[in-house]
């Protein structure tokens, strides 16, 4: 697909390595192009996407080489914050791990999924203003979604970079576990999800992508086609099978235990 980003087919989700560990995952053309064509057929494939960066690095921002010859027209086309969005409007979940640096357009990625794990290593913020640029990739409004309107304003005024600890506390991460770890916590998440019912999962996402605006009917809505689905009939009726099962199975339990005791009274 791309030498930058390598993908990894698994049964319950596609794993998705950013692969410029030399320059630390800096997120080029190439890579904003190969992250699209993976968004074009998840689009279609509708799986789960795993993002994690090769090298100890998630991504240390945008490529600055790249940046600095980008003029207004390049910014007015948006062309990592068309990316990102695409990546967060995928149908299915986008958990991404990650390590080390996750700066600037790296960071906004981070922002872009659904559910991020940190390593002890993590570093994660948006220094955008240093260089003479604004965050425009989704950070202004998608980290106040995440950490709350203080903090957001506090990282992106100040550039201020937070720890893995920083991180988890404030809920920008869901945990920091070693790398081998993180990624094993990405896989068992995908493979979770991967039992659960996709059409749920993705009318669920679908409702926690919708603007304030949308709320309740965009939900009133995904459950009126949901509560129709075959799907949502085999699963219902399958748990009320197994409980009446056990239920039944306990009372056997219960009447051969009270019957065994009383024979063991009666022998005495
Ligand atoms: N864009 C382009 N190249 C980058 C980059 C970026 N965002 N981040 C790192 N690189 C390159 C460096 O230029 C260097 O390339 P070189 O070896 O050809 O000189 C290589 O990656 C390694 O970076 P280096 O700075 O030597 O590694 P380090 O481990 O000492 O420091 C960082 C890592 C992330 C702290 C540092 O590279 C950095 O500050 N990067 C920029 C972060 C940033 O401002 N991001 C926001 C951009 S919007």
């Amino acid at each position: 697909m791309s030498a930058t980003l390598r993908v990894e087919e698994h049964d319950t989700h596609v794993l998705a390595t950013l692969d410029r560990p030399e320059k630390r995952n800096a997120i080029d053309q190439e890579l904003v192009d190969a992250l699209h064509a993976l968004c074009a057929r998840l689009e279609v494939e509708r799986r789960t996407l795993v993002l994690t960066g090769a090298g100890g690095s998630f991504a240390a921002g945008a490529d600055i080489a790249q940046l600095r010859e980008r003029r207004a027209a390049d910014a007015l086309e948006g062309i990592n914050t068309r990316c990102f969005q695409r990546i967060r409007a995928l149908p299915m979940p986008v958990i991404s791990v990650l390590d080390g640096y996750a700066l600037g357009g790296g960071a906004e990625l981070a922002y872009a999924a659904d559910i991020r794990i940190g390593t002890p290593t993590l570093k994660i913020g948006n220094p955008e203003t240093g260089l003479g640029i604004i965050a425009a990739a989704g950070a202004t409004w998608r980290l106040p979604q995440i950490v709350g309107d203080a903090l957001a304003a506090e990282m992106l005024l100040t550039g201020r970079i937070l720890t893995a600890d920083e991180a988890l506390a404030a809920g920008l991460v869901s945990a920091v576990l070693e790398p081998e770890a993180a990624l094993a916590r990405a896989t068992e998440l995908a493979e979770r999800i991967a039992t659960l019912d996709p059409a749920a999962t993705q009318a669920t996402k679908r409702a926690l992508l919708a603007p304030a605006s949308a709320h309740p009917a965009i939900e009133l809505s995904e459950q009126s086609v949901l509560f129709e689905s075959d799907e949502k009939q085999r699963r219902m009726t399958e748990f009320l099978e197994r409980r009446s099962r056990s239920t039944a199975d306990d009372t056997e339990r219960r009447s051969r235990s009270t019957a065994d005791s009383t024979e063991r009274k009666s022998q005495r």
